[in-house]
């Protein structure tokens, strides 16, 4: 079978056959282009359907290649960590203002592939990063993105505060599960193959956020700043328990849709 003819039968999304198709020949997609006629050994045919195959059962598109691009970095990515997603990519824009204005130690909490950590670091290698997760398995996944970028990440594990006994940071940024354990958006496209522990923020979905807000104050130093990301629907809900809990300058960014989706706040004693 030709290159072209193997594409269009596969019956998903024309780019996501593409890169897969790409990635059993270990070519970029542009040379798909180039060779549309070339005919395709059967052993990466075998490959090639055995993939999109997963991908119709649900499989996500990272999973099968592997990776993920994420701000300027490429990120591998496993059934262990969530899928970095482009919105978090804002969050990681206004950590950069925060570290210009001079925050130079930085801890992004539930790191997962270590995309916020890593991402600050590869733009303002300066910054002293660490990373956090309470999953062993995540923290791997990160450490070996860190070593592949050729990065150098403080790692981690710990239940959010649990062991960090009195460190403190300038700046402490994260992307927790906020999804309500009976949300059905958790059925629906890639979420089902991530990890729970990735998505779910309690029963509420406001539990992790919660518990950093109330505790985030014991680990930042005088003027560092809060930053989290959350769902469309808990702006208001964020705002309110930093005020409660003593956080000043309290804001809200929008995401490229519109949707409220960051708040931050700063913490002075
Ligand atoms: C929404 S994912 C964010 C991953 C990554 N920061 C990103 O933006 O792509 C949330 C992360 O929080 C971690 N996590 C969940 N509960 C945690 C806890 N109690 N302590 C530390 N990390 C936790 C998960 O393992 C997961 O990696």
């Amino acid at each position: 079978m030709i290159a072209r003819d193997l594409i269009a039968s596969a019956h998903i999304h024309r780019g996501e056959a593409e890169a897969v198709l790409a990635m059993v020949l270990g070519v970029d997609r542009a040379w798909l282009y180039a060779h549309g006629d070339d005919p395709i050994a059967k052993a990466a045919v075998d490959r090639f359907n055995e993939l999109i195959h997963a991908r119709r059962e649900g499989k996500p598109l990272a999973y099968l290649l592997g990776y993920c691009d994420f701000w300027t970095v490429r990120l591998q990515v496993n059934q262990h960590v969530l899928i970095p997603r482009r919105e978090t990519e804002h969050l990681v824009e206004w950590a950069l203002e925060q570290i210009d204005a001079g925050a130079s130690r930085v801890l992004d909490m539930g790191t997962g592939s270590g995309a916020i950590a890593l991402s600050c670091k590869a733009s303002r290698p300066a910054a002293q990063v660490s990373g956090l997760d309470s999953s062993p398995h995540a923290l791997d996944c990160a450490r070996e993105n860190a070593i592949a970028l050729g990065l150098e990440v403080d790692w981690l594990l710990s239940d959010w505060f649990s062991a960090l006994s009195s460190r403190t940071w300038q700046l402490i940024i994260a992307n927790p599960p906020y999804i309500a354990a009976d949300d059905p958006h958790l059925l629906q496209g890639d979420l089902p193959a991530e990890p729970a522990s990735a998505l779910i923020g309690g029963a509420t979905g406001m539990e992790s956020l919660q518990h950093i807000i109330q505790h985030a104050r014991d680990h930042l130093s005088d003027g560092g700043w809060l930053l989290l990301e959350h769902g469309f629907d808990q702006a208001s809900a964020v705002r309110a328990a930093l005020q409660e809990h003593g956080f000043c300058a309290v804001t809200t960014r929008a995401d490229w849709s519109g949707h409220e989706r960051l708040t931050g706040g700063q913490w002075t004693r």
